[in-house]
């Protein structure tokens, strides 16, 4: 049997004293791997108690995938708002850990075998080894996505799998932090912004719907062009595949309506606009495998979150003034790199993370300090618990924009990783903070903010475990 490990990685057995009790990080990182016990690594590491495991599904488990992980659901998402259920579900990570030690722990599921993880410096190593031995691909995500993009990158396997992560990165330009059509896509914010702000004074208040018109209109001329500015149509098919996806195995495919989609995408694809991602496409090359429009519905899914977290940036300027004024001077600026506002929205992400949960499959045996995961285990990232972890974090609950000042900088006693991280962290990332960046900076240029709501966020206070962006509302001033 190869039991894949880090090279270099140091393995213990600290199964007994984990157990017992909470296992000193210091302890593990300085028990070197000659020291294992080899008879240790050959057990599996411990399942969760039949408790615990049904406390982490309903308490972790269940309300992420209820909210809706591939569209959220508006009232689940005020339930759980009104019920605290994320501060409850961080709380439950806290106390399996202070029970299971480093973890990773098996929950015990009929039919499919889960592991959670509870330690950072693993969820650096699963991300880092992604995606041999921890495939992006699991049988979870397939179902959803399918829906809507079976031939999508993520989803995707081996050499299929390597190209069309080389096609998104291409259009994406993944490694620049200002994608080279930044002119343009400044120019779509600055009119996206005018308008939004008109039509929020004319309606007395900035709110989650007026946003997010203006954010995907912005997003169809970016991916699309001015000809799809108006194309409603296309993100209600895209809406309707969505919510299918949310019930991923539970609900049947609608292949018409799919495909439906596929040639609403493909029609754009043709034109191939100057100054869109569409028109970038037209000369990056395409094997046979590549499935150019199967990319595209990640996008157009993907920037919804990247709308939340824009307006929930919006919403910790309104309560952080003194961070603000840093965001303001970046007004017009001729870099367009913006770091200021790239920071704030990091760390909006970073407080209330779009991807609660990260997902990966093992593709053979893994060892860990506290024994062997057999292949095809289901890995469990809850980002929530590692961004907000307030028995670890002295920031955990605080707008701290100054963690992401150098994103390169490691940090093994931690794992933020909104967009994921290693050979398959997100391939937009840059796109969404240069996007997000110039959407914020163009509202602000076009008024001042006053959130209205919630009134308890605030500088002043520890900042809450959900924010629902559904309810924020802002009062619109004209700037002096
Ligand atoms: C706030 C906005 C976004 C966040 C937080 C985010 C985060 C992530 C994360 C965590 C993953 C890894 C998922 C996994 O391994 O299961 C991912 C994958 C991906 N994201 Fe994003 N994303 C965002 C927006 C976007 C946008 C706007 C695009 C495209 C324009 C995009 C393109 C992709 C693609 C293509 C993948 C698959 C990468 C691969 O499997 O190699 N994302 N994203």
């Amino acid at each position: 049997m190869s039991l894949a490990r880090p090279p270099g990685a140091m393995i213990s057995c600290h199964r007994e004293k984990t157990k017992r009790s909470n296992v000193s990080m210091q302890e593990v990182l300085n028990t070197p791997l000659s020291a294992a016990d080899p008879a240790a690594l050959e057990q599996c590491v411990p399942s969760a108690g039949v408790l615990d495991t049904l406390a982490i599904f309903a308490d972790v488990l269940l309300p992420t995938v209820a909210k809706g992980v591939i569209m959220r659901r508006r009232s689940v998402m005020n339930l759980a708002e009104r019920l605290q259920l994320d501060r409850r579900a961080i709380r439950r990570m806290q106390m399996i850990r202070s029970k299971y030690g480093t973890g990773p722990i098996l929950l015990r599921l009929p039919g499919r075998r889960l592991a959670v993880v509870l330690d950072p410096r693993h969820v650096h190593r699963i991300l880092q080894e992604s995606p041999e031995p921890f495939a992006t691909a699991t049988p979870e995500k397939r179902a959803a996505l399918a829906h809507f993009e079976p031939k999508n990158a993520l989803i995707s396997t081996g050499a299929e799998r390597a190209d069309r992560r080389r096609y998104n990165e291409q259009v994406l330009e993944s490694g620049c932090a200002v994608h080279s059509l930044v002119s343009d896509f400044a120019r779509i914010a600055d009119t996206e912004a005018a308008r939004l702000c008109v039509h929020a004074r004319e309606s007395g208040e900035l709110n989650w719907q007026l946003f997010s018109d203006a954010w995907f209109r912005l997003v169809r001329r970016v991916v699309f062009g001015e000809a799809a500015a108006d194309d409603h149509e296309l993100s209600s098919v895209m809406a309707r595949l969505r919510q299918r996806a949310n019930w991923a195995f539970l609900a049947p495919r609608r292949p018409e309506l799919r495909q439906d989609l596929f040639a609403r995408i493909e029609k754009y694809l043709n034109r191939a606009e100057q100054g869109s991602l569409a028109g970038v496409m037209a000369h990056i090359h395409a094997t046979a495998v590549t499935e150019p429009v199967q990319q595209v519905p990640q996008w157009l899914f993907a920037f919804d979150p990247a709308g939340m977290a824009t307006f929930r940036t919006l919403a910790l300027l309104g309560s952080h003034p003194d961070y603000a004024r840093l965001v303001r001077s970046e007004i017009g600026a001729i870099s367009e790199q913006l770091p200021f506002t790239r920071a704030a929205v990091l760390e909006s992400l970073r407080l209330w993370p779009t991807t609660p949960l990260i997902l990966r499959e093992t593709t053979e045996p893994t060892v860990w300090e506290m024994g062997t995961l057999p292949a095809q285990t289901g890995m469990v990232i809850f980002t929530p618990f590692f961004h907000r972890d307030n028995e670890r974090l002295l920031y955990a609950d605080r707008f701290a924009p100054e963690l992401w000042s150098n994103p390169d900088q490691p940090r093994d006693s931690a794992a933020l990783v909104p967009f994921s991280e290693g050979p398959a962290i997100c391939p937009g990332r840059n796109l969404v903070l240069l996007l997000a960046s110039l959407m914020i900076t163009a509202v602000l240029e076009n008024t001042r903010l006053r959130l209205k709501r919630p009134a308890a966020l605030s500088a002043a206070l520890p900042l809450p475990a959900m924010l629902n962006h559904f309810n924020l509302r802002f009062e619109l001033a004209a700037r002096s």
